[in-house]
């Protein structure tokens, strides 16, 4: 599968790198591509660096890891690339964005938000809630141990299913939670938010939420 990092910091370098260690051809983005090629040379002929809008229109998959208060300026780059195609979006506003833009976005949902800013892409929430660093524990320990469960939301049926097996890839266990309507449980302040363990763990700990 083609897919585009648009944000190749923490988050979007982790995941991206263990697609391509799965076999998946990836565009890592930046504002200044030039500061991914070592990453991209790493990585071989199936990671390439390039723009936001490269990311964007390179695959029917893109990443979206980007800090949360550049969105609206991105979508002004991206959004009309991004109208039709699958978008795992892993933004949250955390600190150090700042405290006003924290909570005016929490308080009106995370996931609400971002499917204002991008209407016409087929969201799923997916990485949002989990750490970088949790990821590549758990791509590690692949071949033993118990995945971490990634939680999953969605209004699109088949970009969920693409997405379950892109978390797959990365060495973690997809859970699907079901419908937007459940974003807010894995959002900041929630019981789902950075809450590390395998799917039957996520499972207990969600359902009695
Ligand atoms: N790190 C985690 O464990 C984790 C886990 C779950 C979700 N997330 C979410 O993932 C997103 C990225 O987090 P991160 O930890 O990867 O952050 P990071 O390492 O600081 O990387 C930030 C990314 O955002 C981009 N960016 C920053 N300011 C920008 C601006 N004004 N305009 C356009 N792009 C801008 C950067 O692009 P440049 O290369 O151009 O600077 C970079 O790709 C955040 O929304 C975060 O909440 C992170």
């Amino acid at each position: 599968m083609r897919i585009g990092v648009i944000g190749a910091g923490w988050l979007g370098s982790t995941v991206g790198r263990l697609w391509v260690e799965a076999g998946h051809e990836v565009l890592f983005s930046s504002r200044t591509p030039s500061k991914l090629e070592e990453l991209t040379a790493e990585l071989g002929d199936n990671a390439i660096a390039g723009s936001f809008l490269d990311a964007a229109e390179f695959g029917e998959v893109a990443l979206l890891s980007v800090r949360y208060p550049a969105l609206p300026s991105l979508v002004m780059q991206v959004g009309d690339a991004l109208a039709g195609r699958i978008v795992l979006d892993a933004c949250n506003p955390f600190p150090p964005d700042r405290a006003e833009v924290i909570a005016a976005v929490e308080a009106a949902g995370v996931a609400r938000t971002t499917q204002r800013h991008l209407p016409r892409a087929r969201l799923v929430r997916a990485f949002s809630s989990v750490d970088a660093d949790e990821i590549a524990v758990s791509a590690e320990r692949r071949h033993g141990g118990r995945p971490l469960g990634v939680p999953l939301v969605s209004d699109d049926v088949e970009a969920m299913a693409v997405a379950e097996d892109l978390v797959r890839d990365c060495g973690c266990d997809p859970l699907n939670l079901g419908t937007m309507a459940h974003a807010r449980i894995i959002e900041n302040g929630e019981a789902g938010f950075r809450l590390h363990a395998n799917v039957d763990g996520l499972r207990s700990i969600l359902m009695r939420a």
